[in-house]
């Protein structure tokens, strides 16, 4: 198969309006929550991307409905008939765990393989799976499979050893249900977190909490049909906020909740950017040169891991020396080879990245090793002098809905080339 590209044009300030689409990271596991209802769940602002589809594909493997209409889909989940994730999609990506924490919550039982994804760093599973035996689940692997199994999921106390997104959002679907009441302590409070709950208590469940380090989920009975808008997707618009600023631009993002992005807009300021933040909107100015800033990733609220390759891109032709820590995946690092193709000085050592701002980047023919490590590529390139052809893009359509058409509004020469 040959992998798609993005063919850009350098040198253009962006300019303009655009409206940020809703967060791929809060969808994944709010459509996972509708297999808890035994009825139908209308979404809303539901971003038409590659990891969303896959997360359809598996739902009407498993038996439900499924209609879609642009950003809007319905899904029946009454007569599911099937308990485990097959292998060739829970392969395409890691988030297909989070099916696991629902098909449980329902059933009682899940089958499922090691999750495919991204390749950043090790990324185990040990957190969910010692989770759910706490809960009272069995476990047994047999030739890769992971097969989880009770007579019924007991409310249990669950301190997690790091708060992992995924653990949490898993341990809260698995929990719906449950008998008792099930604690997480040290549960990861990102705004992901915040919008599944949000959406199972308008189902009907019960839980507190979400948000904080200590989330608490009784068990009710049963779900009701609802309808749920999805945030809009905080990581897209730090995406196109860094690409104003690479390109010395001056944007205006529809978006409601500057809340979220806080230390990112913060690192934009300390940058030189102008940020201001009307009502629904997000106002960036750029200056003629960025400033180098420092970047230490952290779990919620600290500044996003799904940002560090974006902003350091942008860093690269900043004046002075920036230092970035990568804390929370190992191997995140793998654009750095790709953006020294295009001039940009980065030295790695660790977690540890130290970028030496440049005048100018030049285009070159560079390749996405991952999902933000593409997207970085696109704004070094929307900066660059002269072409660049941005290869293996599939893994950045995996969660930016229409990047180009957002960048082609805001006045970026930027074309898709579909491979075969
Ligand atoms: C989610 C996001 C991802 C983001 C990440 C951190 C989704 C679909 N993805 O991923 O975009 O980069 O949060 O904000 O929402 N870990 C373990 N054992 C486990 C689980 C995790 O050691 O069982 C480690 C991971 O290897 C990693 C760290 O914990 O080093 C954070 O992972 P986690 O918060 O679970 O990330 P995800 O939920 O996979």
């Amino acid at each position: 198969m040959k992998m798609s590209c993005y063919i850009i044009e350098g040198g253009r300030k962006l300019q303009g309006e655009v409206t940020v689409s809703g967060s791929k990271n809060a969808s994944l596991p709010i459509i996972a929550a509708t297999i808890l209802n035994k009825g139908i769940t209308k979404l809303y602002n539901v971003p038409n991307i590659h990891d969303t589809q896959i997360t359809l594909e598996i739902l009407k493997y498993l038996g439900c409905k499924v209609k879609k209409h642009r950003n809007k889909i319905e899904i029946n989940s009454k007569n599911i008939t099937k308990k485990e994730i097959p292998e060739h999609l829970m392969n395409q990506m890691r988030s297909t765990v989070i099916l696991a924490g629902a098909i449980l919550g329902r059933f009682k039982e899940a089958t499922f393989s090691y999750p495919g994804g991204c390749d950043i760093g090790a990324r185990p599973i040990d957190l969910h799976l010692s989770a759910f035996k706490k809960l009272g689940i069995n476990i047994s692997e047999n030739s890769g499979f992971i097969t989880c199994k009770c007579d019924k999921i007991i409310g249990s106390n669950i301190d997690l050893d790091f708060p992992s997104v995924g653990a949490t959002e898993n341990i809260i679907l698995a929990s719906v249900f449950a008998e008792g009441t099930t604690q997480i302590t040290n549960a990861a409070m990102e705004p992901e977190i915040v919008d599944l709950v949000k959406c199972l208590n308008k189902m009907g469940a019960k839980i507190e909490g979400a948000g904080t380090n200590i989330i608490t989920i009784k068990g009710v009975q049963q779900l009701k049909d609802i309808g749920y808008s999805i945030m809009q997707d905080r990581i897209e618009a730090g995406t196109l906020l860094c690409a104003a600023a690479i390109t010395e631009g001056n944007i205006t993002l529809n978006y409601r909740t500057p809340e979220h992005i806080t230390p990112i807009l913060n690192k934009l300021e300390e940058a030189g950017c102008q940020v201001s933040v009307q009502k629904g909107k997000v106002l960036l100015s750029a200056p003629r040169r960025l400033k180098a800033v420092d970047i230490k990733t952290m779990p919620y609220p600290g500044f996003p891991t799904d940002m560090q390759s974006v902003l350091a891109s942008s860093l690269t032709v900043a004046k002075g020396t920036s230092m970035i820590i990568e804390n929370i995946f190992e191997n995140r690092y793998r654009y750095v080879p790709e953006l020294k193709k295009m001039g940009a000085k980065i030295t790695i050592e660790g977690k540890t990245a130290v970028i030496k701002g440049v005048k100018k980047l030049s285009g070159a023919k560079v390749k996405s090793t991952d999902l933000r490590g593409g997207a970085s590529l696109v704004l070094a390139g929307l900066a660059a002098r002269g072409t660049t052809t941005v290869t293996n893009i599939e893994y950045i359509l995996r969660g930016y809905e229409n990047l180009e058409q957002k960048l082609t509004e805001l006045g970026a020469k930027i074309i898709k080339k579909e491979g075969d």
